[in-house]
């Protein structure tokens, strides 16, 4: 099961083209990892046609849909699945509104972005559409369910 509730509860976040060009995938990524949740997933790659029509279906009918198609395929993105408690929710209050001018600073969008059609992250919106987009990413056998280790990694 690719989205469990509670502490094992998982969300699908992507550093887009522009987030990956500007260098902000280190400091996207300390944030979730400051923050206490848990990566799981995360690789690099250069999304197909196809899988960004998927993953934006339900705005297939909105005017900007085709640029948006186009500007996630301009370079590679960052897609990572994050796991902890309220991920889902606790990420997008994280990242800001969808457009950088009403989102409040110290939230992702509202650091690091000025313009809606380039606002670095996407996070699901939901827990059906987190388990929705991970599978969509991730073969979600692929995912990592780990622990701290009892080892003493700090001496
Ligand atoms: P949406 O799912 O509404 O927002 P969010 O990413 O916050 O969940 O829209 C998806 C993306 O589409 C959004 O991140 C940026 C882009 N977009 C535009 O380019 N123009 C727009 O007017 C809107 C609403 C979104």
């Amino acid at each position: 099961q690719s989205t469990c509730t509670g502490v094992n509860e998982r969300t699908f976040l992507a550093i887009k083209p522009d987030g990956v060009q500007r260098h902000l995938i280190g400091e996207i990524i300390r944030h979730f990892e400051k923050k206490g949740f848990k990566l799981v997933g995360m690789k690099l790659m250069q999304a197909s046609e196809d899988l960004l029509k998927e993953h934006y279906i339900a705005l297939c009918d909105r005017p900007f849909y085709s640029h948006l198609v186009e500007y996630m395929r301009s370079g590679p993105i960052a897609a990572m699945v994050w796991q902890g408690l309220d991920v889902v929710k606790m990420a997008r209050t994280m990242i800001g509104e969808t457009n950088p001018a009403d989102s409040r600073p110290g939230t992702i969008r509202g650091d690091f972005c000025i313009e809606v059609s380039k606002n670095v992250i996407h996070g699901s919106d939901s827990i059906e559409s987190a388990r929705r987009e991970i599978s969509l990413w991730f073969h979600t056998d692929k995912l990592t369910c780990w622990a701290e280790s009892t080892e003493h990694w700090i001496y």
